[in-house]
């Protein structure tokens, strides 16, 4: 039953006897790549709002992150841009406004005051040239651990708290014929398992200070030797139907008890909610086992195609302004599993992993960024995906080789 405010704006809407035009005006094609049950719900609230302010939203579905943001570029280059795009902000998407791709929505972010209801690293990492280039909408972390309680329990088994327990777990989880991990064999996915590793093993200040000087001595050191050594004890654990698994199938294993463990992104934890399923109840999360607490954080954003010069269209700014409303992020984020990325929307109506994420979030030492989008370029983040996904699904190399690879090919793409 939509609120009596809504109703008349509507009806004052359309009693003044909207012109072509004004509608056109209004209307953004939104490209993305939001393609599964709680992604879809998510969006869902946000083109509700869009809808009801007087936008006319155009739907473009690309599934897969790659395909999504190669497309939005590609169209971008052949001079038909899609007005709105999803993209996560960060190094990449700084580069498409290097080439002067982008429009900005500073308007909308000075009038919301953004800069203040915005973390500084996000602020920081949503403009370019002092400008807001995306609205940022949520913050994601990568570095969780779901896991099915009854299949733990059935086990004797309790949530491991360092990766040489997990391993201990899984060994014992595969001799009873259950899958310990619910892999999807994608390289974004293999990546995210790794770098959970990574910062288990090696420590939040490690993560910090390899990714953001991708210096040669870390990367040949013995600690990485040691995380290679360590991911490479996982692969007896992933079934062989891996291979291409698209993330949320990897999800419903866990869900329906067919895997115990899913190390992912809380887009996951969506997933489980748009199951029915309550977040901590018969599917736990907790952060990935570690010697030191941290978020692997990645934020979702959606940028806008520099349609006539750098200024937002109308339809642009509708669609920023909409987006970071506190109602908007609230309904959103409660279906995609994220947090909302304003400061200063209450949150105590989230689930038990999403208050964790915010209590953790208060300590700025543990904040760290993706190696997705966030945190590196673009070179550097592919080459990252390659040598892990390479190594990961080698059955001869050995965790030196790995390592060596892996070194290389981001001292090459630096
Ligand atoms: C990530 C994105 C998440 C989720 C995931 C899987 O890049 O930040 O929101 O959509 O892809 O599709």
């Amino acid at each position: 039953m939509m609120k009596f405010s809504k109703i008349a704006a509507s009806v004052a809407f359309l009693s003044v006897g909207v012109s072509a035009g004004a509608l056109h005006a209004q209307t953004a094609e939104v490209l993305h790549w939001w393609t599964s049950g709680s992604e879809q719900a998510a969006l869902g609230e946000i083109r509700k709002a869009f809808e009801a302010k007087g936008g006319t939203w155009v739907d473009t579905p690309i599934a897969g992150g790659g395909n999504a943001r190669a497309a939005a570029v590609n169209r971008m280059l052949g001079g038909d841009p899609a007005a709105v795009f999803q993209f996560s902000i960060g190094q990449q998407l700084r580069e498409l406004a290097d080439q002067g791709l982008l429009a900005n929505v500073g308007d909308v972010a000075t009038a919301e005051n953004w800069d203040e209801k915005l973390p500084p690293l996000i602020v920081k990492a949503a403009k370019y040239d002092g400008n807001y280039i995306a609205a940022p909408i949520n913050i994601h972390g990568e570095n969780w651990m779901f896991y099915n309680t009854a299949v733990l329990e059935e086990a004797g088994i309790e949530v491991p708290k360092t990766w040489d327990d997990f391993i201990a777990a899984a060994e014992k989880l595969k001799a009873a014929g259950v899958t310990p991990i619910g892999l999807g064999g994608q390289p974004w996915q293999e990546r995210i398992m790794f770098n959970s590793v990574l910062l288990g093993v090696a420590g939040r200040e490690f993560y910090a200070e390899l990714y953001s000087t991708l210096d040669d001595d870390l990367l040949k050191s013995d600690t990485m030797r040691k995380v290679f050594e360590t991911f490479a004890a996982l692969k007896p654990f992933v079934d062989e139907a891996s291979p291409g698994r698209n993330w949320n199938e990897a999800t419903n294993m866990v869900a329906k008890g067919e895997a115990a463990f899913q190390f992912m992104g809380d887009w996951a934890k969506g997933e489980i909610i748009a199951a029915g399923i309550e977040p901590g109840t018969t599917v736990g999360c907790a952060f990935a086992p570690a010697i030191d607490t941290a978020y692997i954080m990645t934020v979702d954003a959606f940028a806008f195609s520099a349609m006539d010069g750098e200024h937002a269209t109308p339809a642009q700014t509708l669609m920023a302004q909409v987006m970071l409303e506190p109602d908007v992020q609230i309904a959103f984020n409660k279906k995609k599993g994220s947090i909302p990325a304003r400061l200063d929307v209450p949150a105590d109506s989230f689930d038990v992993c999403a208050q964790t994420a915010i209590k953790t979030l208060q300590d700025k030492k543990t904040h760290l960024v993706s190696t997705g989008l966030f945190g590196v370029p673009s070179a550097v983040s592919g080459a990252i995906d390659d040598t892990i996904s390479n190594f990961w699904n080698s059955a001869d190399m050995s965790p030196e080789e790995g390592q060596a690879q892996f070194q290389q090919a981001i001292s090459y793409a630096k």
